[in-house]
């Protein structure tokens, strides 16, 4: 690894069963490139069928006691986890920047969000409070519990390597449940780092369980259908969603699925242009557009459309590409050479099909996995890019003239992750908030994400919520006792 630790013992090239550091059973390896340069960071254990259903049996096992102990100890081995996150934040965001490409602001930043999942469900461990219902006769008393539904299965996503772990296994073990990770082969070092601090915080082996492989069906698939594993939470593609849904069927798994988005970020005429034009690039350009809330589809109406372009290009201009442990970088590479691919090719099936380039449209660099910052206009609901998540840094500029009209194109996906609109209309704001089929609204924002709220989508986007007083829900089931007395 080229860059140097604080703490060298982060970097951690074995994957984490039953509280032991392990190669796979074969001594198999993968690589995991720097998609910056594309030089090999390191390999870590490619793990298959049997790893996997080990770590079960250790995350099994360890269910039995981590249930059973106060939630005020769960509680206090949570805050010495994050406390841990908080010391270690240069290095968890180095080893993040190496191996996703993020700037290395960036990732410090998503390591902190990180952390406040695992801050808040610390706290959260101590309110899984039930409930005392009034009998239906005069001798019954109904009292409701929440109790761990058992062992968790978790695949979690590369463009978010550190956040997406914290957000499902910070609820799971406050919760009393135990879990076993899947992170993505992409970028498995950030999980491994994390994996450390667990063990440093003191979590009994079998709680905390990591599953390193280039296979990921093959340990998606003994995840979904073991009947020891209750639960699966998954963050990744609504493709790969539905077939996780699929396999869990036979076995009648608890799921949670944050999958795709399609944003529309909505520009009315009243809007404050200069807030517009702040929140979209926040919203488009985070992570060089590699996120599931990122603005897919920019809606301007008429009367301000030349304005906002005019001010929305030149900000576009200033973003500055390069490595992300470079200074001042704010759009790195892109994951790989097929994200590279499709987004050059809705970029050019738009251009072909009438869409008007503003500025970019290129490879940054050639041979590389860079892409210029772009911004297309005069795009239509006929071309691809209206369809698909792009996933990379080109905004798309769509015209509309009325409210009815823009709500239509808006709702007009199987999507509905986030969304987004700018205006100062009061009533039009309520009405718009109300008819937008989203599971989350940024209204004069283009930063929705955060701990205390409950993120996730609604129609093909996914089921249940992250984060917040809701995200423990995931990882409970209700029982009621009913008692004659
Ligand atoms: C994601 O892209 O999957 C998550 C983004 C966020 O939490 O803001």
């Amino acid at each position: 690894m080229k860059v140097s630790l604080n703490n060298p013992d982060l970097f951690i090239e074995k994957a984490f069963i039953n509280g032991t550091w392990v190669s796979a059973d074969n001594n198999a390896t993968f690589e995991v490139r720097n998609p910056s340069d594309n030089s090999i960071i390191g390999n870590v254990p490619d793990m298959r069928a049997d790893e996997t259903k080990r770590a079960i049996t250790a995350a099994e096992k360890a269910f039995h006691s981590w249930k059973k102990q106060s939630a005020e100890h769960r509680s206090k081995l949570l805050r010495k986890w994050f406390d841990l996150m908080i010391e270690n934040l240069d290095d968890l965001g180095k080893i993040l920047t190496l191996e996703q490409g993020k700037p290395l602001e960036e990732a410090k930043g998503e390591v902190l969000y990180g952390a406040s999942f695992v801050e808040w469900f610390a706290e959260e461990a101590k309110r899984i409070y039930g409930d005392v219902i009034p009998g239906n006769t005069a001798n019954s008393r109904i009292v409701v519990l929440k109790q761990p539904v058992g062992v968790v299965g978790a695949i979690t996503p590369w463009n978010f390597p550190n956040a997406m772990i914290t957000r499902k296994v910070g609820p799971a073990l406050a919760a009393g449940c135990t879990v076993v990770l899947k992170p993505p082969g992409l970028t498995p070092y950030s999980a491994l780092a994390l994996a450390k601090l667990a063990e440093m915080a003191g979590f009994p082996p079998g709680v905390f369980n990591i599953i390193t492989t280039a296979k990921s069906s093959v340990v998606g698939a003994e995840l979904t259908s073991s009947k020891i594993v209750k639960k699966i939470s998954f963050t990744g593609s609504t493709e790969i969603g539905k077939l996780l849904i699929k396999q869990c069927a036979d076995t009648v798994k608890k799921v949670s699925m944050e999958l795709g988005g399609n944003a529309p970020f909505i520009i009315f005429n009243d809007a404050d242009v200069d807030k517009a034009v702040e929140g979209a690039i926040v919203s488009k350009y985070r992570n060089a557009g590699q996120t599931c809330v990122c603005t897919n589809r920019i809606l301007v109406q008429s009367g301000i459309k030349d304005e906002f372009l005019k001010h929305y290009v030149k900000a576009v201009e200033k973003l500055k590409v390069g490595d992300g442990m470079e200074e001042n970088v704010e759009i790195g590479p892109l994951i790989d050479q097929g994200a590279i691919d499709k987004v050059e090719d809705l970029v050019k099936d738009a251009l072909d099909n009438g869409a008007n380039l503003m500025i970019g449209g290129n490879k940054y660099k050639a041979d590389s996995l860079y892409y210029q910052p772009t911004v297309i206009c005069d795009v239509t609901s006929q071309m691809n890019i209206a369809d698909e998540e792009i996933f990379g840094p080109v905004s798309t500029i769509f015209e509309f003239e009325t409210e009815e009209e823009a709500i239509q194109i808006a709702n007009d996906t199987p999507f509905g992750l986030a969304s987004y609109f700018y205006g100062n209309n009061m009533s039009q704001i309520w009405r718009v908030a109300e008819a937008l089929e989203y599971g989350m609204v940024g209204i004069n924002t283009g930063k929705i994400s955060t701990t205390v709220a409950p993120f996730g989508g609604i129609k093909e986007s996914g089921t249940g919520r992250e984060g917040s007083k809701y995200g423990i829900d995931e990882y409970v089931e209700i029982k009621y006792l009913n008692f004659e007395i």
